[in-house]
């Protein structure tokens, strides 16, 4: 990783030494690179010259302010999914108008409050969601602009990865209801058609699905279209992976040259776009960084207990997801040993790594990496544990973007009885 890299037995993050960090900050704390963010963004805008798109941050991989700021400032639009997303992206100097709205289950008040926004686009993910939305934007004068999240159904046999593009998920609307969805779309009083899009599932490291969704969802565009109601912009969702443990995802520019090709090839390359990336902006982006409370040597199992768990970084416990896990002060001189690697919440299954090799003592920090994605944003007070910290580094700058959580802020909203 160009951005966080050993220098000497020191693991820096451009140009700050992540100890230092640890140190003046304390732990459990993230920490991202703007450059590595700044750079997996030209990915994509180098995949996108010459082309209409718009790049629709997927905000629910990592909401911080900051980051919506330094996505906001490149230019970027965001795909949000609750009322409360809004509100950050609004907080942040976010364009309302490049804002789309995802998820299958939006509010009335929601609607009303992107409504008032002015955002450029509701996702709406079903037929009965159509009819609220357009009493809704009837009800406050407004005619709401609509995009139908269309299920393409790519085959599971064949992509075994993908999880949210299938039948059976409670994602999009059927292939085979679409065209009966536009058309009821198209004649509702408060929705004007603008879209379509899709989302496949996320953490996808092959071409062949994006391919797929592509001709099927361009086969719906040619019956909708046939059937006069215009589509102006296509919007294929977010999904591409990154590495976390040897994964082999293609280039964002590289995947989109494939996805071009075949745009133009049947004849829709000079369609205005979008895209709703997550992951692939901000997850190797960032490291939480975390202290060795303990080692804990067993007969079956070694624990090096650590001071983040599960309520600040959930993906091990919820998905048994792997996160490289390294020494913040390189190969130290004790040799290694095969820990779990556990945090103190009260659950067997607050760990952040299984059986990892590791060179450590009691009172070192280490680095757990692939952690700028769903980590401090699926982050929880479980155990009235405060939520960590973040920094933000920028050269040699580093600036503390969220402080930590205390106690008090975990109850302030609590009522004691009279
Ligand atoms: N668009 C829609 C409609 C989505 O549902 C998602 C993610 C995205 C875009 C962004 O996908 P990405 O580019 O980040 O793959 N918490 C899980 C991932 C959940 C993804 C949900 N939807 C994890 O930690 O792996």
């Amino acid at each position: 990783h160009p951005h966080i890299a050993y220098r000497g037995e020191d693991l820096y993050i451009e140009g700050q030494r992540l100890s230092d960090l640890a140190q003046a900050h304390g732990t459990p704390l993230y920490v991202y690179s703007k450059a590595s963010m700044l750079d997996a963004l030209a990915a994509y805008q180098r995949g996108f010259a010459g082309r209409k798109v718009q790049i629709c941050y997927a905000m629910k991989a990592n909401s911080s302010l900051a980051v919506l700021q330094l996505f906001a400032r490149a230019g970027c639009g965001f795909d949000i999914v609750s009322g409360g997303e809004l509100a950050r992206v609004l907080a942040a100097g976010g364009d309302p108008a490049k804002v789309i709205f995802s998820g299958v289950g939006k509010t009335r008040a929601e609607m009303r409050q992107a409504l008032d926004a002015g955002i450029g686009c509701f996702n709406v993910e079903s037929e009965a969601e159509l009819e609220v939305l357009s009493a809704v934007a009837s009800q406050t004068g407004k005619t709401a602009p609509v995009s139908i999240r269309v299920n393409p159904n790519v085959d599971p046999k064949t992509h075994p990865y993908i999880s949210t593009g299938l039948k059976g998920n409670k994602f999009g609307v059927a292939h085979e209801r679409t065209l009966a969805t536009y058309q009821r779309a198209a004649a509702l009083p408060g929705l004007r058609v603008a879209g379509i899009d899709c989302h496949i599932g996320s953490q996808i490291t092959e071409v062949a699905p994006y391919l797929d969704a592509v001709d099927r969802v361009l086969d719906l565009v040619q019956e909708i279209e046939a059937a006069g109601i215009p589509i102006h912009h296509i919007d294929f969702g977010g999904g591409l992976g990154i590495n976390y443990n040897g994964d082999t995802p293609p280039a964002a520019d590289a995947l989109w040259a494939q996805l071009f090709a075949k745009l133009d090839a049947r004849g829709y390359g000079d369609r205005q776009f979008m895209i709703e990336p997550g992951r692939s902006l901000v997850g190797n982006a960032g490291v939480c960084l975390t202290e060795v409370l303990y080692l804990k040597p067993g007969e079956q199992k070694n624990f090096c207990i650590v001071d983040a768990a599960m309520n600040d970084l959930p993906r091990p416990a919820m998905y048994q997801a792997f996160h490289g896990i390294v020494p913040v002060r390189g190969p130290a001189a004790a040799s290694a040993t095969t820990y779990d690697v556990v945090g103190p919440v009260c659950e067997s299954g607050d760990w952040i790594g299984r059986d990892r090799s590791l060179a450590v003592q009691q009172g070192q920090y280490l680095a757990v990496l692939s952690a700028g994605a769903y980590c401090a944003s699926m982050a929880s007070n479980y155990n009235t544990r405060g939520r960590a910290a973040e920094v933000l580094v920028d050269g040699d700058q580093a600036r503390l973007v969220r402080e930590r959580e205390g106690a008090a802020d975990t109850f302030r909203t609590e009522k004691l009885l009279p």
